[in-house]
C-alpha cells in the first residue's frame, strides 16, 4: 500500500477506512488500552494524531516507541472528536522502522536553543522550526523560477570553478588537485603542473559569464552556490551561500531598481501564500513583528536615493554620533549605517545608488563626470544589504581604463572585454543573497539558521 503523506491525509475531503502514514514520533501518551501519537512527516508543519488500541502486539510494539523513533502506522482516517484537528488516524497496526533511544536522543520535547540546535544540524530539521524553514527555503527557491521564468527569462547555469576574480576583492577559495608537498615548491612550475595548468577557484558570484550570456540572450538569471573566504564573522555572512543573479540586456540602472523591487516583493507574496502555516510559527516565536514588516514592504514602493543624499542624511541625523564608523563621503556603507536607513529612518527598503568609483568593482559603469558608478544596493530592515547590483560598464575604452587602474590583468578578461568589442550593449544585473531573503521572510536573525549545513570559518561539521 502507498503512504499517505501528513498533509494531504490532515487535508483529506472525506474519512478514509484504509490509509498508511509513515514518519517519526513527536509524543507517544499511553492510557489505560490505548496509546495516543504525534506523528510528523515534514511533509508539514502539524502532526496527525494517531489512537491505537492496545492488543498484546501492539503493546510490544510501542514499548519500544518513543520521541524520534520512525513508526508505519496502516489505519482508518476518522472524524477526530478531539480540538484542533479536523482528522485522525485510528491505528491497527504499528510497525516501529527505526529506534531512538530516549536516553541519547538530542532532541526531547523541550524549548532547545538555536546554538545548541546547531551543534546537531543533521538532526535540527525533525524540529517545528528548522522543518518550517526548510519547507519555506524550497519554497522560496521555487519562486524564484517561477517570477524568472513567468518574465521569460532564460535560466543559465554558469561555472562554479573560476579562473576569475569577478569582484576583485580576492576573498577566493583556490581549487586545486596538486598535493600539499607539492603547494611548496615553485608556483610557477606547480600551476604548470596543476589540474586546469592555472590559478583557479570557486566563483565569489556568477556575474560575469551571465552577462556573456545576457548579451546573447536578452534576459537572464543564474542561481547557485557562491563561494567567499571573508574571514568576517557575523551572524550575515557565510563561507558558502546561494546567489539569485539577473542579468539583462538593454536595461539601464533605473530598470534593474524596478526589477530588484519587483522581485523582492514577488517573491515575499509568494511565499506569504504558499507557507502561511509555517511562517505563522516564525511570527509567533522569532518575531513579533514579521507579519507587519512583510506587509509594509509589499505595500509601500521602496526609497530611492543616492549614495550622496545617503551619506549626508546619515550625518546630520540624531544616531550619527552612536554609529562605530563615522559616515563619511566615501566610505562603504556599513551594516549599522544601512540598517539605520532601511529600518528607523524610512521604515521601508531603500535603494541606494550612485555610489563612489573607489569603493565599487571595475565593471560598474562610470557615471558622467568620473566621480561615481552606476551601483545600486538594495538594503532592507533588518538585514541591511540584501541586493547589490549595477549597470555595467558597456564601453571598451572605459573599461580597460578601469581594469588598467585597478591593477588588474586585461588579459585575464579578454573573453569578457569581447562583448564590449562586438556589438556591446547597455546592460545591468544585480545578485540577490539568497539567505539574506530567507532571514527577512522568516525574522531569523543568524544566517547559520537558515542553511542546513552552514559553511562559515572554522566551522565545517557535518
Ligand atoms: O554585493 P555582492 O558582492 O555583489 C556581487 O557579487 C555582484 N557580482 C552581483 C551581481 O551584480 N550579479 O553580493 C551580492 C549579494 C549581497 O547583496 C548579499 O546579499 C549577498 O550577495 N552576499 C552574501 N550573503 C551571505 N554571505 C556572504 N558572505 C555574502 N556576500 C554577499
Ligand atoms: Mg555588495
Amino acid at each position: 500500500m502507498k503512504r499517505t503523506r501528513v498533509y494531504d491525509a490532515l487535508n483529506a475531503e472525506s474519512a478514509t477506512p484504509e490509509l498508511l502514514i509513515k514518519g517519526w514520533v513527536r509524543t507517544k501518551r499511553d492510557s489505560k488500552g490505548f496509546s495516543f501519537l504525534e506523528i510528523n512527516d515534514g511533509s508539514c508543519l502539524k502532526n496527525i494524531q494517531v489512537v491505537i488500541d492496545h492488543t498484546p502486539e501492539i503493546e510490544a510494539v510501542l514499548e519500544n516507541v518513543g520521541t524520534g523513533a520512525s513508526v508505519s502506522i496502516l489505519g482508518e482516517l476518522v472524524e477526530s472528536p478531539g480540538k484542533g484537528q479536523k482528522w485522525e488516524v485510528r491505528g491497527k497496526a504499528v510497525e516501529m522502522l527505526g529506534f531512538a533511544d530516549p536516553e541519547t536522543f538530542p532532541l526531547q520535547k523541550k524549548r532547545h536553543s538555536d546554538e545548541f540546535l546547531r551543534t546537531i544540524a543533521h538532526l535540527r530539521p525533525r524540529t517545528n522550526k528548522y522543518g518550517a524553514m526548510f519547507r519555506i527555503r524550497s519554497e522560496l527557491s521555487w519562486a524564484v523560477h517561477r517570477f524568472f521564468h513567468e518574465k521569460g527569462f532564460c535560466y543559465v547555469h554558469t561555472p562554479i570553478i573560476t579562473g576569475s576574480d569577478c569582484e576583485g576583492a580576492g576573498e577566493m577559495f583556490r581549487v586545486t588537485s596538486l598535493g600539499f608537498e607539492d603547494l611548496k615548491k615553485n608556483k610557477e612550475e606547480q600551476l604548470e603542473k596543476d589540474f586546469f595548468g592555472k590559478q583557479s577557484h570557486l566563483t565569489v558570484s556568477g556575474q560575469l559569464p551571465a552577462e556573456m550570456l545576457a548579451l546573447a540572450l536578452g534576459g537572464v538569471y543564474t542561481f547557485g552556490p557562491t563561494f567567499r573566504a571573508e574571514n568576517s564573522n557575523t551572524p550575515r555572512h557565510a563561507a558558502e551561500f546561494w546567489m539569485v543573479e539577473p542579468e539583462v540586456a538593454f536595461y539601464d540602472l533605473h530598470d534593474n531598481m524596478d526589477l530588484s523591487e519587483e522581485m523582492i516583493k514577488f517573491l515575499i507574496s509568494h511565499v506569504l501564500d504558499k507557507c502561511a502555516g509555517d511562517i505563522e510559527l516564525f511570527a509567533k516565536f522569532v518575531d513579533k513583528s514579521l507579519m507587519s514588516t512583510l506587509e509594509n514592504i509589499l505595500k509601500e514602493p521602496f526609497e530611492r536615493l543616492p549614495y550622496t543624499d545617503a551619506v549626508e542624511l546619515l550625518k546630520n541625523c540624531k544616531k550619527s554620533k552612536d554609529f562605530e564608523y563615522k559616515p563619511e563621503y566615501g566610505i562603504d556603507l556599513q551594516t549599522e549605517h544601512e540598517r539605520y536607513l532601511a529600518e528607523e529612518h524610512f521604515k521601508k527598503p531603500v535603494v541606494v545608488y550612485d555610489y563612489p568609483v573607489e569603493i565599487k568593482p571595475f565593471y560598474m559603469r562610470l557615471n558622467d563626470g568620473g566621480k561615481t558608478v552606476a551601483a545600486m544596493d538594495v538594503l532592507v530592515p533588518r538585514i541591511g544589504e540584501l541586493i547589490g547590483g549595477s549597470q555595467r560598464e558597456e564601453r571598451l575604452d572605459v573599461l580597460e581604463r578601469r581594469i588598467n587602474e585597478l591593477g588588474l590583468n586585461p588579459e585575464e578578461y579578454w573573453w569578457y572585454l569581447d562583448s564590449r568589442r562586438f556589438g556591446t550593449a547597455p546592460h545591468s544585473g544585480f545578485g540577490m543573497g539568497f539567505e539574506r531573503m530567507l532571514m527577512m521572510i522568516t525574522g531569523v536573525t543568524n544566517i547559520r539558521d537558515v542553511i542546513p549545513f552552514p559553511r562559515t570559518p572554522n566551522n565545517l561539521d557535518f
